[in-house]
């Protein structure tokens, strides 16, 4: 269990994937707008810059700045992670939030999957590239964002991980999601007795752009869920408080929904299963860490 310390976000320096637009980019407003120094990246240099210039209008002028980048093409992450690294000397905060569905079959520039490629081993190469200076950064923390659709998946199909043999949007999509849980619980495994923190979450039903791929059918999508579900501001409400909160400095290993820790699927604390998905993600990323 780690000290419980003083956390605030002030001044800290807080990275958001997929963050120009959507709940990223309400959750770094409101961290701007809480004294941080937030770093969108996307890979629209237009969305980018209209979501900087938003939060700078709100924040002040040093609040913000952005990196276009692919999130899906591991090259472009390395590149990310290493100008991130000669740019700032702490990394505070964390946050993969980055998602995609795809309603059809498609793959990354890399040959993967775009569900495991985008969602999930983002998430896991990010993470491990700014590794040692998040450490040297500690208390810090990480957070992935997830979603409750991870529950419509028993499990990683550890035999067909890319749905290669029939691909199904919503249990490739819901896969991605078990394999952001199963990466954080294996995460914060790994960091017990340390500074940092890993925690999950499900932002809730949000009417965003996620469904874009879906044509004229996207807006329509976004106004019904923003009926029944929530506004994206209201969707950053989760992030915003696991990045935030002083009350939980020592909360380690957990799922959150509207603000609340919450069980995950059975199948996410699967302690077999998240180490063998970590040993294919070192392999499918050919990057290793926190061994
Ligand atoms: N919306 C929901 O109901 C819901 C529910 C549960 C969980 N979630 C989770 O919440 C997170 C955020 O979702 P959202 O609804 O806010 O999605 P969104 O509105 O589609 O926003 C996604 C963000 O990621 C960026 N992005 C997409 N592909 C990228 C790539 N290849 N490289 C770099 N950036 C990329 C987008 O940029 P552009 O806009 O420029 O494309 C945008 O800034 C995801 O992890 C999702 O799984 C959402």
């Amino acid at each position: 269990m780690n000290e419980q310390y003083d956390w605030s976000v002030v001044e800290k320096n807080i990275l958001i994937t997929g963050s120009s637009r959507g709940i990223g980019f309400h959750a770094a407003l409101d961290l701007a707008k809480k004294g941080a120094h937030v770093i969108i990246v996307s890979h629209n240099i237009e969305h980018c810059k209209n979501a900087v210039t938003s939060i700078r209008d709100k924040a002040g002028e040093s609040s913000a700045r952005y990196y276009v980048v692919d999130l899906s093409v591991q090259d472009e992450i390395h590149h990310l992670a290493s100008t991130v690294l000669e740019d700032y000397d702490r990394l505070d905060v964390l946050i993969n939030n980055v998602a995609g569905w795809f309603p059809k079959y498609e793959e990354s520039e890399d040959g993967i999957e775009m569900n495991l490629a985008l969602n999930h081993l983002s998430y896991f190469l990010l993470t491990g590239l700014l590794f040692d200076r998040i450490m040297a950064s500690s208390p810090a923390r990480i957070i992935n964002v997830s979603s409750d659709a991870h529950r419509q998946v028993k499990g990683i199909r550890f035999d067909d991980i890319q749905f290669n043999t029939k691909y199904q949007a919503y249990p490739a999509y819901a896969q991605s999601k078990l394999a952001n849980i199963m990466f954080t619980y294996e995460l914060a495994r790994r960091l017990e007795g340390t500074d940092v923190t890993a925690n999950a979450l499900h932002p809730g039903l949000v009417g965003t752009d996620l469904y874009r791929r879906y044509g004229f059918l996207s807006p329509i999508l976004k106004s019904i869920f923003q009926i029944v579900g929530k506004s994206p501001e209201q969707g950053a409400e989760t992030p915003v408080y696991l990045a935030s909160s002083p009350e939980l400095s020592d909360v380690n290993g957990k799922y959150f929904v509207d603000k609340k820790e919450k069980r995950s699927s059975e199948a996410s604390y699967d302690r077999e299963a998240a180490q063998r998905l970590w040993e294919i993600s070192e392999e499918m990323t050919d990057f290793t860490y926190l061994v």
